[in-house]
């Protein structure tokens, strides 16, 4: 409807959803047999990525193998949408983190820019931890940047320039849950809140 509105839209990949029922029905599993697999079980999303994080250390994809991951691509100057998931999936965090305190020790949340010219280390850190001491902000050159959100099938793009130099970015909302090994588990439900994050990282994590 207005300007802002249009320039901001977040955009949601169907095509996963989509991919893992055309896996479920090759599978070929007898009708009342329970399906256990994870939604995005087989799905090429995830792979390594070298960024850097608020203190400018050099992070890789392959530093947390071991760990579960929740990976989310955003913008520290996003005016709604980014503040609002990684809220909630702080939030959801933090309860599945009351409820299963060990376990949580081996799930690392990062929020990863997809707005590397303005989230600079300090901007991202900033932003991390003004929701979570756990949550790990990464940024890096606009070509590491781009691997690793490529990495993850997220899209992002950069709207107009307004006079005041501001910008917004579009760009794919999606929140991975990751499993140890760095391979694809699940969305998590950002649209929803955070019990429903909570229940879906216990649903795929031991
Ligand atoms: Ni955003």
């Amino acid at each position: 409807m207005n300007w802002r509105a249009m320039r901001n839209t977040h955009f949601v990949a169907p095509t996963f959803a989509v991919l893992a029922s055309l896996a479920l029905i090759s599978c070929g599993v007898p009708s009342g047999e329970q399906v256990n697999d994870p939604p995005l079980a087989g799905a090429s999303i995830g792979g390594p990525f070298t960024l850097v994080n608020s203190a400018g250390e050099t992070v890789k994809y392959s530093d947390f193998d071991g760990k579960y991951r929740i990976v989310y691509f955003g913008y520290a100057y996003c005016p709604d949408v980014c503040p609002t998931d990684v809220q909630r999936l702080t939030q959801g965090y933090n309860l599945f983190a009351e409820a299963e305190p060990a376990l949580a020790e081996q799930v690392q949340p990062m929020f990863i820019t997809i707005d590397p010219e303005r989230d600079t280390q300090e901007v991202v850190g900033e932003f991390t931890s003004a929701f979570s001491p756990k949550l790990i902000g990464l940024t890096g050159t606009p070509e590491q940047v781009k691997t690793a959100a490529d990495a993850f099938r997220v899209f992002y793009s950069k709207g107009a320039v307004s006079e005041g130099g501001g910008y917004l970015m579009d760009h794919s909302n999606i929140a991975y849950l990751m499993d140890r090994d760095g391979a694809p588990l699940a969305t998590l439900p950002v649209d929803l809140g955070p019990d429903e994050i909570a229940a879906e990282i216990a649903k795929w994590t031991s």
